[in-house]
């Protein structure tokens, strides 16, 4: 399949650029190339890429700054996926893209299904989730992948901040009230090449397996670098002052993925420990 990554430098899109090459033929453009705020860019670009399928993973993933700039996230995460969108549809291109477990409110006492209601309560969100609308509306070939609490080898991450203050400071205070699946951009790329190639189409949840908070997550951080000595303190997401609110529980059901393609993801923690080891 010929396949074209739009944001292919960025976390998630490197790693599609790895594991897609491997099977595929794999072209990337990133902002040095398009904008994909710009309609007529994005036209030139996927029309003249000979794709069959476009991925997009280019975004604004700035969570605080999309607060701070919610026209700028709207243009990037709403308009962008418009202009792409009906770019794949004048080729007859098929789309694949990504959003959030941050388009639910986090209200719910179980892991979200692709089906429950969405219902925002940061710009992030709300930017993510109209840029699921105009995926709805405008394309009838799609994947929508919603993903979660990302972490990789090209991207500033959460893996990276713990380590990084942990050994500037030797001490850190970590939110212990928000839950969410940590997932390796590794095992992404893998399970979406899957959905690829089994032609999948609509909706699909996908995340590293298991449950944590960013506490728990940050103490098995430290477990596998060795750092059993930092002091970790849990604290409440009032107490850290960001401006983007951010759901409490943000757990996505991969049920679906696993029915449809027969495969699970792995557990978060053994993603975790290969990406530490991978990494050190
Ligand atoms: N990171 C997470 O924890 C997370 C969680 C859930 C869902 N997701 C979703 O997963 C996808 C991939 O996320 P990621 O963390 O891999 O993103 P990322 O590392 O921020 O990469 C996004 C890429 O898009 C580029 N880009 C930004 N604005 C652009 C524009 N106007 N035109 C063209 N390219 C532009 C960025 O360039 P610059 O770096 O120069 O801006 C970057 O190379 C996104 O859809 C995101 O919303 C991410």
């Amino acid at each position: 399949m010929k396949i074209l990554v739009l944001g292919y430098k960025g976390m998630l899109g490197t790693d599609l650029m790895a594991d897609l090459g491997g099977t595929h033929e794999v072209a990337g453009k990133d902002i040095e190339d398009f904008d994909i705020t710009a309609p007529s860019e994005c036209r030139d670009v996927v029309g003249q890429s000979g794709a069959d399928v476009v991925i997009n993973a280019a975004a604004y993933t700035n969570v605080d700054g999309c607060e701070t700039d919610e026209a700028g996230s709207f243009s990037v995460n709403a308009d962008g996926v418009k202009n792409v969108a009906m770019a794949c549809r004048e080729s007859g291109i098929k789309l694949v893209h990504f959003s959030t477990d941050y388009v639910f409110d986090g209200t719910k006492k179980a892991p979200y299904v692709e089906e429950d209601a969405c219902s925002p309560i940061n710009a992030y969100g709300r930017s993510k989730l109209k840029g699921e609308a105009y995926l709805r509306e405008i394309s009838d070939n799609y994947l929508l992948i919603r993903t979660s609490w990302l972490y990789g080898r090209n991207g500033r991450n959460f893996v990276g901040a713990i380590v990084e203050r942990a050994e500037k400071t030797g001490k850190l205070e970590v939110v212990d009230d928000q839950r969410g699946s940590p997932t390796y951009t590794v095992d992404l790329a893998a399970a979406v090449r899957v959905l690829i190639e089994g032609d999948h189409r609509g909706v699909f949840h996908l995340t590293n397996r298991g449950v944590c908070t960013w506490y728990q997550f940050a103490l098995k951080i430290l477990e596998y670098r060795d750092m059993r000595n930092v002091s970790i303190v849990p604290i409440q997401s009032a107490q850290l002052g960001r401006c983007a609110p951010r759901p409490e529980n943000s757990a996505l059901s991969c049920r679906k993925f696993a029915d449809a393609t027969h495969r699970t993801m792995r557990f978060w923690q053994i993603a975790l420990e290969e990406y530490m080891a991978r990494m050190s």
